[in-house]
């Protein structure tokens, strides 16, 4: 699979193996098996290439899918917003490559909250995009839906509890409504107040984390970017900062913001990986 794969790639960019100077691959975190395929091909590119090879932790590369999209526009440091399927995070950004975690989920990721939720509403995989084209026919008043706060720490995320909301207001408190009673408008209303309740429940917490950190930027990186809702709650909620998002092609998981947080990892080290890196399932920040 993977062979294919990378022959498409280097015939789009119009260069051939040797042409490459550095292999990058991402170590984690994420599920184990796609890890191992990743990081073993890429271990056996860089020796057969005599090339060096390089780790790069996935949701950094998140961030950094960020940081290439403006290549002249950061004065550090900056808050970064992780929102990808599997995580939320709130980071201060010192540079690249130098960060302080200041909030994450304590259950659902923000993405996964947006698959569960659609899920409920029998939309298909991913759920990110359903919800957000129902929620643009919808009343967001219409259920009174709120993410959850995490006690004692004011930048930590759950968005179980409201995916349970969604359940209760789909199919009643014991499943006794049944699918059936869900109509097209009861539908789109529910996607509406629950991409609501999330999405400002994001803006909300890094709101705060600006005024207590001082940030003047703001960079967003995840397939949850996408939302076109998520931006412009941003930009109403926060006109005097600089926000900053990943272009096209760069906030989904993509191949680019890896080889791209590669290369300045590189820089700094000066040397390759070692060839025994093994995968990292749950990587901290
Ligand atoms: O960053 P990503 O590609 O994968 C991970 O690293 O997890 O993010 C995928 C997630 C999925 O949960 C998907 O539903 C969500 O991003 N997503 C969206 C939108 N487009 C993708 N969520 C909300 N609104 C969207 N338009
Ligand atoms: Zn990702």
């Amino acid at each position: 699979m993977l062979i294919p794969v990378v022959d498409k790639a280097l015939k789009e960019a119009k260069v051939t193996l040797n042409e490459i100077d550095l292999i990058a691959v991402a170590y984690g975190p994420g599920l184990v098996g796609a890890l191992l395929i990743g990081i073993n091909s890429a271990k056996a590119l860089a020796l057969a290439l005599g090339k060096p090879f390089i780790g790069v932790n996935h949701i950094e590369a998140h961030l950094y899918a960020v940081i290439m999209s403006h290549p002249q526009q950061i004065n550090f440091p900056v808050l970064g917003v992780v929102l990808s399927g599997g995580h939320t995070a709130l980071v201060l950004v010192h540079d690249i490559g130098s960060y302080e975690l200041i909030g994450q989920t304590a259950d659902d990721a923000i993405g996964e909250a947006f698959d569960k939720a659609a899920k409920i509403l029998e939309l298909p995989y991913p759920g990110g995009p359903e919800i957000e084209a129902l929620a643009q026919r919808g009343n967001p008043e219409c259920f009174s839906f709120k993410a959850g706060q995490v006690k004692g720490k004011p930048f930590d995320f759950s968005f179980s509890g409201l995916k349970t909301a969604v359940l209760y207001a789909a199919k009643g408190q014991n499943g006794q409504l049944g699918h059936t009673q869900l109509n097209e408008t009861d539908k789109c209303d529910i996607a509406a107040a629950f991409q609501q309740a999330a999405l400002l429940d994001i803006v909300n917490k890094t709101n705060k984390a600006v005024e207590k950190y001082g940030c003047r930027t703001i960079i967003l990186g995840g397939g949850v970017t996408n939302n076109q809702r998520l931006r412009q709650m941003f930009s109403e909620a926060l006109p005097n900062h600089q926000i900053l998002w990943p272009s096209r092609g760069l906030s989904l998981d993509n191949a680019a913001m890896i080889a791209g947080l590669g290369y300045p990892l590189y820089q700094r080290k000066q040397c390759s990986d070692s060839l025994g890196l093994e995968a990292a399932t749950s990587l901290p920040f």
